[in-house]
């Protein structure tokens, strides 16, 4: 079968390559095979790839940190999966065509949810929901402002803030990104800049914004610790600058602004397997009514990783890049 490999960090359409590996085999009493039919690129697995993820795998490695499938085997004491069910793998290593793995990892999906949709609800949907939740107790009609407000987290969020009735500031990089974003549902969308929070307080009526959440780090964290009202909350999760977020002491002591930081793997590791099913339950269901769903730019087959590296790697896009590991899909 083929697998997605690398034996180097570096950049990453360089050093990941497409190979043929042994296949999976039939599973054990307690798991299944899952045949992956997609899986997103994430700026997760690029950083892996180039050795900057807080995990450092051993090479030569493999990576993925989601997928979506299809059951093709069950192992002999597997009761509540069957073959052909669709489920998501809340494990690793999914850029493959096939994973074995244990039933528990494996988690059921409704049939008639949008496939590539389900391949990415593992990892951006649960952040944007659980950094909305877990940090600032929000009321209908509080505000958050989110930074990267285009991305697959961002346009996430806005849509869950809206769903609970708590209005968004989106700052993006770009102009074009103002009426797409607002299209979804964003209230306030602002390109970012020197004068961030005064435009931001102009377009909110100076309301008390209780919660910023940062994906880029560096100066930008400044700018979001400015439009926070006394005593505010910037989570930090992402780090698409490379650099460190900054804060002044303005912010930290005179302000009292907490900086905090976002990790799902950890979060995951330590939920019980009944809230991961509520969770990710209550994400599938608004994927499949349509609620959440978030762009795709583009597709590619396995064997065609480098392209789809490069690609995801492109400045400007309008969507996330999948690879469809079996061949095209419904
Ligand atoms: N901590 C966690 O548990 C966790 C979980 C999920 C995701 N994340 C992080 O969340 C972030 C977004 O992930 P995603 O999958 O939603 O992204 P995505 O859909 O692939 O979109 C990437 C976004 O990053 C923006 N961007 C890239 N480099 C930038 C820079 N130097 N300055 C400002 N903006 C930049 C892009 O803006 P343009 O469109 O203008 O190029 C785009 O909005 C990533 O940092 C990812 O690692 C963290």
């Amino acid at each position: 079968m083929k697998q997605v490999r690398f034996e180097a960090f570096g950049t990453p359409e360089e050093v990941a390559a497409c190979v043929e590996v042994d296949d999976v085999g039939a599973p054990g009493p307690d798991e299944v095979v899952i045949e992956i039919q997609a899986f997103p690129i994430n700026p997760a697995d690029l950083l892996t790839i180039s050795g900057g993820y807080a995990v450092r795998p051993r090479l030569p490695a493999t990576l993925g940190a989601e997928s979506v499938g299809r059951i093709r085997a069950v192992g002999a004491d597997v009761k509540h999966l069957a073959a052909g069910d669709r489920v998501i793998n809340l494990g690793r290593d999914n850029w493959c065509q096939r994973r074995r793995v244990p039933a528990a990892q494996a988690l059921k999906m409704p049939a008639d949810a949008d496939l590539l949709q389900l391949a990415m609800l593992k990892v951006n949907p649960a952040t944007a929901l659980m950094m909305l939740r877990s940090y600032v107790e929000l009321q209908p009609g509080d505000w958050v402002i989110q930074d990267a407000a285009n991305s697959g987290v961002g346009t996430n969020l806005i849509k869950l803030a809206k769903a609970d009735a708590i209005r968004t500031v989106s700052v993006v990089r770009r102009e074009a990104l103002i009426r797409p974003l607002e299209a979804i549902g964003a209230d306030v969308v602002v390109v970012d800049g020197e004068d961030l929070a005064e435009r931001v307080r102009a377009r909110t009526g100076g309301a008390p914004l209780k919660l910023a959440i940062d994906a880029i780090g560096g100066e930008i964290v400044m700018r979001l610790a400015d439009c926070l009202a006394e005593g505010g909350t910037v989570v930090n999760y992402g780090l698409l600058s490379g650099r460190p977020c900054m804060l002044g002491a303005h912010h930290t002591i005179f302000k009292g602004i907490t900086l905090t930081g976002f990790w799902l793997q950890k979060v995951l590791t330590g939920t019980p397997r009944a809230e991961l099913e509520e969770l990710y339950g209550d994400l599938a269901r608004r994927v499949r009514s349509g609620a959440l769903a978030v762009e795709v730019e583009a597709t590619y087959p396995i064997e065609e990783i480098k392209a789809a590296l490069a690609h995801a790697r492109r400045e400007g896009r309008s969507g996330k890049i999948l690879v469809l590991p079996n061949g095209p899909v419904d």
